[in-house]
């Protein structure tokens, strides 16, 4: 059976990846082969999950190098491991137009909100629940998109809507978005864009 050589690019703690290795390990993504973790900050707690799954782990520095010269770091990996499929999971840079142009309808993204509410440049991590909280939102979610020029704009793949609850903070809020959407449907999408490219 064949399976499309995937990266997931991480940036911090890797509960996204974690549940892709998850679901990997569970049988759920039978078209999906892990085959780098690449990091942004060599001290991201993604390496150790990436390592103990047994995954090869990259890090291309994203401090203290040009977006020109990160993007290269992590192009030469992906050429290195004949890489198909990326996933953004908790990556915290935005890539070049240049860059996402290498990989059409070939790079997903994870965002912590029903896109296109709390989207786009500064929209990341805690800031994104911050946001809905402060808006008043009673229900909230997360998608996942192909990652096109327009940062968090590409084409939706799959969402979820999770409620906000009396007395959300943004750490109690992103903790339910992650547990009751994105790690159930990033592997979901994950699966889904693998079987495209099979398809091809
Ligand atoms: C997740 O909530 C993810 O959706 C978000 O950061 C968190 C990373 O957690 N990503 C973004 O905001 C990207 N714009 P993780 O490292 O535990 O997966």
């Amino acid at each position: 059976m064949s399976r499309v050589r995937t990266a997931v690019l991480v940036s911090g703690g890797g509960t996204n990846l974690q549940a892709l290795i998850d679901a990997k390990n569970a049988g759920k993504l039978p078209h999906v082969e892990f085959c780098a973790v690449i990091s942004s900050r060599s001290d991201a707690y993604a390496l150790e999950r990436g390592e103990k799954a047994g995954i090869p782990v990259f890090v291309a520095e994203r401090k203290g190098n040009t977006q020109e010269a990160f993007e290269k770091e992590i192009l030469s990996i992906l050429e290195k491991e004949k890489i198909q499929m990326i996933v953004l999971a908790g990556f915290m840079s935005i890539l070049s137009e240049d860059f996402v142009k290498r990989y059409p309808r070939r790079i997903l993204n994870v965002h912590p909100a029903l896109l296109p509410a709390f989207g786009g440049k500064g929209y990341y991590g805690l800031h994104v629940h911050e946001a809905a909280l402060a808006r008043g939102v009673k229900v909230t979610g997360a998608t996942v998109h192909y990652v096109n020029e327009i940062a968090d704009g590409g084409e939706i793949i799959l969402q979820k809507a999770v409620n906000v609850e009396p007395g959300d903070t943004p750490v109690t809020l992103q903790r339910r978005v992650m547990e009751q959407a994105e790690w159930i449907i990033l592997p979901q999408a994950a699966e889904m864009a693998a079987n495209e490219i099979l398809s091809q």
